[in-house]
């Protein structure tokens, strides 16, 4: 929808056929006009924390609207998930376009983005991102949809088989702000190298999980910037569905609802509890306007943003 750029609803079978809604949200308008925790949304202008709200670019210094104790986090107070959109409806696309005004949030130069949401005869969902400023800036956009392949109301997100293809992952302190440091996932509880069930380590006593009240971890992917390599593939073993993600992006944003707190009724009369739905944002790393060893999310004046997702659905072939 035209508001935050949200996407409502993904209906997609399941190894029998059933068709289920495998994304968390609201029946209503209203419950997204409501505080809730970037339900299918867009989130930009900059995904994930930026320390202290602060960042440089050629030497001067923005200072951003912060939400998220020192940090600005997901864009700021009323960030892209929280604005209308112009809507330009193509056949089997959605075009979606946001001018995000110079001084925004904080925000150097007037920045149009546009998401393009496509249906494909492969069965993905694919999210083309493309951004133009007129100053130099920063810009990190990513799809905060929640996940539950289940389709079923009484099921957690926990018994989902994860496979990230990371062998590191950005460390964070406990205000969840990576340290800088890479780090290899070899012997940690956030490894995903081989497929796991989401909650088969999800409360070990690993600092980083306890930081972050479980997965809430940047993933370098293996092969960055590859949109023909399967980034993350998770399968649902009770229904049989699969999902697979490619992205030109150079990390993954695994996030297992952990501040959901059953204080949220969702879609019917779910209650949204904690790891009821996982994200898997595909970003840019969180921070990297203030972390020198990242790759870059400056966008010069004039110059193309262009970033391009895809999530591919089917069934566990037997
Ligand atoms: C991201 C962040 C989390 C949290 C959620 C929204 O995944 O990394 O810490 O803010 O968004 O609740």
């Amino acid at each position: 929808m035209t508001y935050g750029a949200i996407v409502t609803s993904v209906r997609v079978p399941d190894a029998k056929g059933r068709i289920d809604d495998v994304v968390l949200g609201f029946d209503t308008l209203q419950g997204y006009l409501g505080s809730h925790p970037y339900f299918g949304a867009v989130v930009g202008r900059f995904a994930n924390r930026i320390s202290n709200g602060r960042f440089s670019i050629g030497g001067v210094e923005h200072i951003l609207a912060v939400n998220d104790g020192n940090n600005a986090l997901h864009g700021g107070l009323k960030g892209f998930d929280k604005q209308v959109w112009i809507a330009n409806k193509t056949s089997a696309a959605l075009e979606l376009t946001y001018t995000s005004k110079d001084g925004e949030e904080g925000f150097p130069g007037n920045l149009t983005a546009t998401v393009t949401y496509s249906v494909t005869e492969e069965n993905e969902l694919k999210i083309s991102y493309t951004g133009i400023s007129d100053r130099d800036t920063i810009i990190n956009l990513t799809n905060h949809s929640y996940f539950n392949l289940s389709g079923r109301e009484d099921e957690d997100c926990l018994g989902h088989i994860m496979t990230i293809d990371a062998d590191r992952f950005t460390p964070v302190d406990a205000g969840l702000i990576p340290t800088g440091e890479f780090r290899a996932l070899a012997g940690t509880a956030l490894d995903f190298r081989e497929p796991t069930a989401i909650g088969h380590r999800i409360n070990a006593t690993d600092q980083q999980i306890v930081f972050g009240k479980g997965y809430d971890h940047n993933y370098v992917l293996n092969h960055a910037g590859s949109a023909s390599t399967v980034s993350a593939r998770v399968t649902e073993p009770k229904s049989g569905r699969v999902m697979q993600i490619y992205t030109t992006e150079p990390g993954i944003q695994f996030y297992t609802g952990n501040f959901l707190d059953g204080t949220l009724t969702g879609k019917g009369i779910r209650r949204y509890n904690q790891h009821d739905g996982f994200c898997l944002e595909t970003q840019h790393f969180p921070d990297s306007p203030n972390q020198k060893s990242f790759p870059s999310t400056t966008l010069k004046a004039g110059d193309f943003y262009k970033s391009t997702t895809v999530y591919r659905f089917s069934v566990i072939q037997h």
